[in-house]
C-alpha cells in the first residue's frame, strides 16, 4: 500500500488559482514503479512473464519481412479478426495515419467524431501529413455519430468540395462501446453511399470483453480496424492495422515514408502476442475495479458517471482540482485531475491500490471549504 511518500527538499509555494489559498505542491521524488497511475492504460509496465517473451523472441530485419515473431503477430491478428493481412505498427497514432492514407489521397476527406482520437488528439496528421480533409462531426451521448448527420456532410460530387471518401469511428470511444446494432446500421449506411470505414479499435478488446463477443462480430462491417496493444492489453509499444491485402501493401509504403518501418521489431511483437495470450481475461477486471471507483465516489457525493469499461469520469468540484491533483501526488497518485477528471484502470491497479486511491479522495481535507 502506497503511504505518504518521500518529499525531497524541493517545495515551490504558489498561490491558488482562485488567489485565496495558499498550497503546497511538494515535488516528490518517487520511483516511478512506485506511483499509482491512472492517467490512462497506456502506463502499465511489462511483467515479469512478458519481458522474458521479449528476450527470448526470434527476430529479423521487419523492413525486409524477415521478422518472424512480428510475422507470427500479424498473421495471428488477421486471423482472429478476419482479414486478409495485418502491419506491425509502433503506436496507434502511427497506425491510424498510414490507415487514412492508404485509404484517402490528397484531396479526399474523412468525416470523424469531433472527441476522435484521430481528429483531436492526433495533431491532425490526418491533414498535416496526408493531405487529408476531416470533417468533424459532433458526437452523441453513445459516441456514435448519428446517421442522419452522416448523411448531411457526405458532400455532393462538386468541384468545389473535397471528396468525402472515408467514415472513422472509434470503438471505445471514451471508454463507451458503441452499441452493435448501431455499428450495423451505420457500415451498411456508410458503403451504401460509397464509403469506406475505418475502425480506431486501440480498445476494441475492452468492447469485446464488455459485449462478449469474439473479434470478427467486433469489428464487422469495418472496411479496415487499428487495434492496439499498448492499452489495457499491456504491451509496451505495438498497434496492428488490419484490411485487405493491396489496402495493407499500400499502408506498409506509407509506413516507410512516415519513418515507422522498423527493423528487429520482434522483441515488440513478442510482448504483443504475450498480451493476447495472457491479459484479455484480465480487462474484466480493470472494468469491475473502475465501476467500484466510479460508485464510491458517487457515495462520497461527487457525480461520477457509470463506467462501461475501464475509464471513469468524475466531476470535480470548482476550486478543486489543482489542491486535489496536489493532494493525491503527495500520496503516491498520478491522475490527470480536471473539472472533468479521468481515472483509468488497467493491469497494474490492484484492488489494493484502488482502495488506496479511494481512501485518498476521502482525505481530502478541502471538500467541505
Ligand atoms: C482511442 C485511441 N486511439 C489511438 C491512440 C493512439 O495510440 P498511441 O498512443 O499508441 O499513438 C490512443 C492513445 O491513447 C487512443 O486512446
Amino acid at each position: 500500500m502506497a503511504t505518504a511518500l518521500p518529499i525531497s527538499q524541493n517545495r515551490t509555494r504558489t498561490a491558488s488559482a482562485a488567489g485565496k489559498q495558499l498550497r503546497e505542491i511538494a515535488i516528490v521524488s518517487i520511483n516511478p514503479n512506485d506511483f499509482i497511475d491512472l492517467r490512462s492504460d497506456t502506463v502499465t509496465r511489462p511483467s515479469a512473464g512478458m519481458r522474458a517473451a521479449m528476450a527470448s523472441a526470434e527476430v529479423g530485419d521487419d523492413v525486409y519481412g524477415d521478422d518472424p515473431t512480428v510475422n507470427h503477430l500479424q498473421a495471428v491478428l488477421a486471423e482472429r479478426f478476419g482479414f486478409d493481412d495485418a502491419l506491425f505498427f509502433a503506436s496507434g497514432t502511427q497506425s491510424n495515419l498510414a490507415g487514412l492514407m492508404a485509404h484517402c489521397g490528397r484531396g479526399d476527406e474523412y468525416l470523424v467524431g469531433q472527441e476522435a482520437h484521430t481528429y483531436s488528439y492526433e495533431q491532425g496528421g490526418a491533414a498535416v501529413l496526408g493531405s487529408i480533409q476531416p470533417q468533424p462531426l459532433e458526437n452523441d451521448a453513445d459516441g456514435g455519430i448519428s446517421i442522419q448527420r452522416i448523411a448531411k456532410a457526405i458532400k455532393a460530387d462538386d468541384i468545389h468540395f473535397a471528396r468525402t471518401k472515408l467514415l472513422a469511428l472509434e470503438n471505445t470511444i471514451g471508454g463507451r462501446v458503441l452499441p452493435q446494432d448501431y455499428q450495423r446500421q451505420v457500415t451498411e449506411f456508410a458503403h451504401a453511399r460509397g464509403l469506406l470505414t475505418h475502425l480506431d479499435g486501440a480498445r476494441i478488446y475492452n468492447a469485446m470483453v464488455k459485449l462478449k463477443i469474439d473479434e470478427p462480430t467486433a469489428v464487422a462491417g469495418f472496411d479496415s480496424v487499428s487495434v492496439c496493444l499498448s492499452k489495457g492489453l499491456g504491451a509496451p509499444a505495438g498497434s496492428l492495422l488490419l484490411g485487405p491485402r493491396e489496402f495493407i501493401a499500400q499502408a506498409r509504403r506509407w509506413r516507410k515514408a512516415l519513418g515507422g518501418g522498423m527493423r528487429q521489431a520482434g522483441v515488440l511483437a513478442a510482448a504483443g502476442l504475450y498480451a493476447l495470450e495472457h491479459h484479455v481475461p484480465l480487462l474484466e477486471q480493470d472494468h469491475a475495479n473502475a465501476e467500484f471507483i466510479a460508485v464510491e465516489l458517487r457515495a462520497m457525493g461527487l457525480l461520477a458517471q457509470p463506467p462501461q469499461t475501464n475509464i471513469v469520469y468524475v466531476n470535480i468540484p470548482e476550486g478543486h482540482a489543482v489542491n486535489l491533483k496536489a493532494h493525491l501526488q503527495q500520496r503516491g497518485i498520478l491522475a490527470t485531475v480536471r473539472p472533468r477528471t479521468r481515472l483509468v484502470t488497467h493491469l497494474d491497479l490492484s484492488r489494493d491500490k484502488i482502495e488506496t486511491v479511494l481512501r485518498a479522495f476521502r482525505d481530502y481535507p478541502h471538500w467541505n471549504c
